[in-house]
């Protein structure tokens, strides 16, 4: 079925200055929002951005069945706006809302939504060299209903917030080895809130130690390396880029696959493996070159400085000739339009 999306533009429309404002505090004008109800899609629209009313008792506040995205749009050199990616966005969107038990969104109304959204506040995509938009498609379960149950009622909505660099220096990480992020069989590789609500505890305790982040491991040896904070986790060891190959507890990250992909394109050698700690303290033992980044959305490639594991810190490559910036670049230059999109990455708004 087609979904019709009504849209109520903003009387006076006012482009806020973001640049000094911290990551995703200020929204765009406009949002979008469709609910369902007795088994389908309805209402869907696109109209000024609002506070929600929920009823206390609806089921997202109490059993967190609540599902996200998040994903960039650019303007690119010739001023036309892209959408970075967003059918392998969809597609993750679509696995998380199964294993959260909701309701598929239709592909075309997933990428309508947005794409009219960010047509409404184009002027809301920054035109500096590292600015973008981030767009945040979520749903939530409505149903007021204390008792636990897959909810009968949801909201599918997409807000969006200008977003500058996420990281202004590279990050002090520690290898977490009490606390985990995800278990096997879990909700690991799904994008739900649950996940995130989990970590902010061991993320409090690694700034208490003088940490930005933890190195996520596995829950049953707590030696192979997970993820990186809320990133996908990256090393590059002897001219070879490494990172942690899916599995049920790791998040099949969209900036992952970007550059997994760019490293083949180089011949650049790459491996979706177990890492250890021990195969990382051996690489920093014997002296080798130790590139180690965090891969999101949001942050793109985050440079890690130094890796703590037990008391011992080591110190990884961070300079200028690093493979990590090489990537990032060449990622960034294919967003911005500055180089050919030969995957067909970049969604034009029209
Ligand atoms: C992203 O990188 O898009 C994420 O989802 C991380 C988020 C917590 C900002």
């Amino acid at each position: 079925m087609e979904h019709t999306i009504s849209i109520t533009p903003q009387a006076e429309r006012k482009v806020t200055d973001t640049k000094s404002v911290p990551f995703g505090k200020i929204p765009t004008e406009h949002m979008f929002v469709a609910e369902y109800r007795n088994g389908e899609w309805q209402n869907a629209r696109v109209s000024p951005f609002h506070d929600l009313t929920l009823s206390p008792l609806s089921l997202c506040l109490h059993y967190g069945q609540t599902v996200f995205e998040g994903m960039k749009a650019f303007t690119m050199a010739d001023g036309r706006i892209s959408i970075f990616r967003i059918e392998k966005h969809y597609e993750r969107f679509t696995k998380s809302l199964f294993r959260l038990c909701m309701p598929h969104v239709p592909n075309k109304l997933f990428i309508n939504a947005i794409k009219q959204l960010v047509k409404l506040d184009s002027d809301w995509v920054p035109r500096e060299d590292d600015g973008s938009l981030y767009i945040r498609p979520f749903m939530i379960a409505t149903e007021a209903r204390v008792g636990i149950k897959e909810s009968d009622e949801y909201l599918f909505m997409v807000v969006c917030s200008p977003a500058f660099q996420y990281y202004t220096k590279p990050l002090k990480v520690r290898v977490e080895t009490d606390y985990v992020r995800a278990a096997d069989g879990g909700t690991g590789n799904a994008k739900c809130g649950g996940n995130y609500g989990g970590a902010l505890y061991p993320t409090h305790l690694a700034k208490e130690a003088g940490y930005d982040q933890v190195l996520w491991t596995n829950c049953i040896h707590h030696e192979f390396i997970e993820e990186s904070g809320t990133m996908n986790a990256m090393f590059v060891i002897d001219g070879t880029l490494i990172t942690p190959e899916l599995s049920g507890t790791i998040l099949d990250g969209v900036t992952r696959n970007s550059l997994l992909t760019l490293a083949r394109e180089k011949r650049i050698k790459t491996e979706e493996r177990r890492i250890s700690y021990h195969e990382l303290i051996k690489a920093f033992e014997s002296g080798n070159k130790v590139e180690a980044f965090g891969a999101g959305t949001a942050a793109v490639v985050a440079p890690i400085e130094i890796i703590a594991i037990g008391h011992k810190e080591y110190k990884c490559y961070t300079e200028p000739d690093a493979l990590m910036y090489q990537l990032q670049k060449e990622l960034h230059d294919i967003r911005k339009g500055l180089l050919p999109d030969t995957h067909n990455w970049n969604e034009i708004v029209e």
